[in-house]
């Protein structure tokens, strides 16, 4: 693995797991870090060895806490435009083809929570806190929170959050459906890996075509989702994956799955 200066990235077997590593600025995200963030996900993507990734933040405190809000001062309309057109981390999430899990140890604010939007699964430590914060800044979320967070907890949830900027704590959080998991702080890390260890397990060419099947379905009215659905389940009857899982549940075996 490369090294970089704004993040620790690891490989534990088969999950790549990586860290925003800025715990004095409580991880906020600044061009750099995004910058390297979307390089590892690069990274990952050409290693086989990687079939799920795990992200998180530093230190005990936080996840991400946003965007640097240091690097907004001065800064022009254009500027600012060009910065957030690059292509972004929260895009290289998002794309990614395989599953991605975030590992929400604190707090989750602003691009924060934008970045464990783009992330397919979220479990959360029950010292977690959620927020868009920006509308006390006097601007809005920016890296895809008007619409990702409307989306998979609902426009009243969703305008709540972004027109008060209120943080909500991870139980709530659950019960708005932005979290899959809450957990004790002090078993986030081994239940967040039992999660990612137990999908790794699965054909990474299903996982491919599933990911990219339930992304349809924001994205499309229902016959084209159900449509690309459809070809997305044909396409995996062209896996090697597909003829081992099919053997294995017949010879009542484990499956092996290559990838392939
Ligand atoms: N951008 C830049 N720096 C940030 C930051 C951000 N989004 N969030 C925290 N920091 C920095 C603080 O400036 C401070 O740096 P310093 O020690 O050099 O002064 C350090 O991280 C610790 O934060 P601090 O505010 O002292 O911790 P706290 O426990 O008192 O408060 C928060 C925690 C999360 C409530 C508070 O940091 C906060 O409101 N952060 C901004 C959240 C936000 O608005 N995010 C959306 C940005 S668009």
């Amino acid at each position: 693995m490369a090294s970089y200066e704004t993040l620790l990235v690891e490989r534990r077997g088969r999950v790549g797991l990586i860290t925003i590593n800025r715990p004095d600025k409580l991880n906020a995200l600044n061009i750099q870090t995004r910058a390297e963030g979307a390089a590892a996900f690069d990274e990952m993507r050409e290693d086989e060895e990687v079939r799920v990734v795990v992200i998180t933040g530093a230190g005990e405190k936080a996840f991400v806490a946003g965007a640097d809000i240091a690097e907004f001062e001065g800064r022009t309309a254009v500027t600012q435009r060009d910065v957030m057109t690059a292509r972004s981390l929260f895009t290289a999430v998002d794309t990614f083809p395989k599953p991605v899990i975030a590992m929400i140890n604190g707090y989750c604010l602003g691009g924060g929570c934008e970045l464990a939007l783009s992330c397919d699964l979220r479990v959360a430590s029950e010292a977690a806190r959620f927020g868009q914060p920006e509308i006390k800044l006097g601007i809005i979320p920016g890296g895809g929170g008007t619409q990702r967070l409307t989306r998979l907890i609902g426009e009243g949830k969703a305008m709540e959050l972004i027109l008060t900027g209120d943080m909500i704590d991870a139980q709530t959080a659950f019960q708005f459906g932005l979290v899959n998991r809450v957990v004790a702080a002090a078993d986030l890390e081994a239940k967040t890996m039992e999660l990612a260890n137990r999908i790794a397990e699965m054909s990474p060419v299903a996982l491919r075509m599933a990911k990219e099947a339930v992304k349809a379905a924001s994205r499309s009215n229902l016959d084209e989702g159900l449509r690309r659905e459809v070809d997305l389940f044909a396409l995996c009857f062209s896996s090697e994956d597909k003829d081992e899982g099919v053997r294995a549940f017949l010879e009542k075996r484990k499956p092996e799955f290559k990838g392939r």
